[in-house]
This record gives structure tokens, sequence and C-alpha cells, in this order.
């Protein structure tokens, strides 16, 4: 898939954010090393807590049926600026990704990219855990 097509479906998923309460919809795509892409779109919550941001609607669609190695994700938001992800969700890529290219899309549809390792350097990781 090329690079827009990627952001494309990361900015398709904007209608389908659930934010009665931020009015803040974010969409995802995450590409995995297969080819397969999943997306993602903020989901929020009354209780505000149980929120989960689109990045991680997007990996937790994709570990769920089965792959857990990924290698873009194009993150959209409706705003001039670009949307970077929040330390949660850096740390959830993180746990797949040792470094992926990250993409954020602005509503003009330009991009910029990152590397996660530029988001989240000295990251934790499993290999402390050994
Ligand atoms: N949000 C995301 O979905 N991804 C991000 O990278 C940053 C924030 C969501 C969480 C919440 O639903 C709304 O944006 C406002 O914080």
């Amino acid at each position: 898939m090329t690079k827009t097509e990627l952001c494309q479906k990361a900015q398709d998923m904007l209608k389908m954010a659930y934010v009665p309460y931020s009015h803040f919809p974010v969409g995802a795509a995450l590409e995995c090393a297969d080819g397969t892409v999943f997306t993602g779109c903020n989901i929020e919550n009354a209780a505000y807590g149980p929120s989960n941001c689109a990045e991680r609607t997007a990996v937790f669609k994709a570990v769920s049926e089965g792959h857990r190695s990924f290698v873009r994700i194009a993150i959209a938001a409706d705003t001039d600026d670009f949307c970077a992800p929040c330390g949660v969700c850096r740390q959830v890529l993180r746990e797949f990704a040792e470094d992926m290219e990250v993409i954020l899309v602005n509503r003009r549809g330009e991009t910029q990219e990152l590397t996660l390792r530029e988001l989240l350097p000295y990251s934790f990781n499993s290999g402390i855990l050994e």
C-alpha cells in the first residue's frame, strides 16, 4: 500500500470516531509486515478513563487477529497541526515494534514522518525483564 493510501485510510476513520466528550476525532491505519492494514478510531466513555485512542484500537484489533509485526502507522486528525500519539500509545506500539514509521496527517492531507524511536527513546521494553 502506498503512503497516500495508508493516510487516506486513517483519514477515513475520522468519521467512525466516538467522541461525544472531546469532539476530537482521531483515525489510525496500522500496516503489518505482511501488508495487512488494521484501522482504528478513538472511542470515548462517559467515565472518561476507559476511553481508547485510535492507535490502540488499531493495535488491539491487529493483535487480536493474530498480527504482531508492524511496520507503519498513519495517524489522522481534523486539525491544522499534526496530532502526535500520546505516551500510552507510544508504549503500546513499542511492545510490538522496536522501531516503526509513524506518519502524522493533518486535515489538509499534509504529512509529517517520524520514527517510533524518535517519539519514544530509551523505552522500557521486555528485554529488561529477562
Ligand atoms: N487521542 C487519540 O485517539 N490519539 C492520540 O494520538 C491523541 C489523543 C484521542 C483521545 C481522546 O479521545 C481525544 O483524542 C482527545 O484527547
